[in-house]
């Protein structure tokens, strides 16, 4: 049995849609039962909770051969590290507990550093941690930046007629589908045991600036003139705080954006392992093109 945190997430869902195809029994983590929904239906065993509760987390760990973790944020929380450090000692306290031997973490580019990162500082905490269990196999995924993010562009494509943020017009960064990521998350749940501590850099097929993107988006949705707008890293956070995220969370996330513009968010090296199929202009005619004609 495995047991996956975030299973209606990104990751989790694709992650465990394809174990349970391939016969795996999957115990799928997550606080809303609604979106779980769909996964039970194929056979999971809804696991539903908090998972900053260390002894429902511990519950949900007991039996399973191994965990899949990720460090998820909460929009309207007051201190995002601390808030991250909850839910990574959390995780800590239910892999003793329970004693579970295989750990897959979704980490994240950047994750090699602490340092002008921004939200990711806190999913190096946990790779940290993870790193001094004794006796537990952990293997630190570390995708780059997901392709499923421009979906928070849709209202601003919508109601601004543009593309934006804080990220440079000249920044070229790699962008990957989560379909990918799961896709590699699963062979590897696939065939445990893990060996030891270990990471594994996730680049996607190529890197992007966001001209390019911008571009992509703007050839497939019918308006090839869609601009990019650079915003200032004050007006990036203003624009985030009008969403009623927390102040913290969006400094946090500006930090994560000055980070992908001075490097620091792209650290792996491409190479065969590296690199993902799926191409931003494949996801945008089959992913965003339906995610953005659904937006009101
Ligand atoms: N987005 C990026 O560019 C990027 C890049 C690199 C790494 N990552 C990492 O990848 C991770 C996974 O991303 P994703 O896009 O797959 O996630 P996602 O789509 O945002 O989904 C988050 C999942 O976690 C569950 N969840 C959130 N808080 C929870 C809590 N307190 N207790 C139990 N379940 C909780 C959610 O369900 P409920 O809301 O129902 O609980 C949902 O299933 C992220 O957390 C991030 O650290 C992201």
């Amino acid at each position: 049995m495995i047991a996956i945190i975030g299973a209606s997430g990104n990751v989790g869902s694709k992650t465990t849609e394809a174990l349970l195809a391939a016969g795996q029994k999957v115990r799928a983590i997550a606080r809303h039962a609604d979106k779980l929904q769909p996964l039970v239906e194929k056979g999971a065993e809804a696991w539903i909770g908090d998972a900053a509760d260390s002894e429902f987390l511990t519950r949900a760990f007991e039996g399973a051969e191994a965990v899949l973790l990720i460090i998820s944020t909460q929009m309207d929380v007051a201190d995002v590290a601390a808030y991250q450090d909850t839910l990574g000692e959390a995780q800590i306290v239910a892999i003793k507990a329970s004693g579970v031997k295989n750990v897959l973490f979704i980490s994240s580019q950047g994750a090699h550093t602490e340092e002008k990162t921004g939200i990711i500082a806190g999913v190096a905490r946990q790779e940290k941690r993870l790193n001094a269990l004794e006796g537990v196999n952990v293997l630190n995924l570390r995708p780059t930046y997901f392709m499923e993010n421009t979906f928070n562009s849709i209202g601003l494509i919508k109601n601004m007629g543009i593309n934006g943020s804080a990220i440079k017009v000249d920044v070229e960064m790699p962008m990957i589908a989560s379909q990918d990521i799961a896709k590699v998350a699963t062979e590897k749940l696939l065939n445990l045991p893990f060996e030891g501590k270990s990471h594994l850099d996730l680049l996607g097929d190529r890197n992007y600036t966001q001209i390019e993107v911008t571009q992509i988006i703007g050839a497939a949705i019918g308006k090839p003139e869609l601009p990019y707008v650079e915003f200032s890293y004050a007006d990036q956070k203003a624009g985030l705080m009008q969403y009623g995220i927390s102040e913290s969370v969006s400094d946090a996330y500006v930090g994560m954006y000055e980070g992908i513009n001075i490097g620091q968010l792209s650290h792996g090296l491409r190479n065969a392992e590296t690199t993902t199929p799926t191409s931003f202009e494949w996801f945008v005619e089959n992913i965003f093109k339906h995610a953005y004609a659904a937006n009101a």
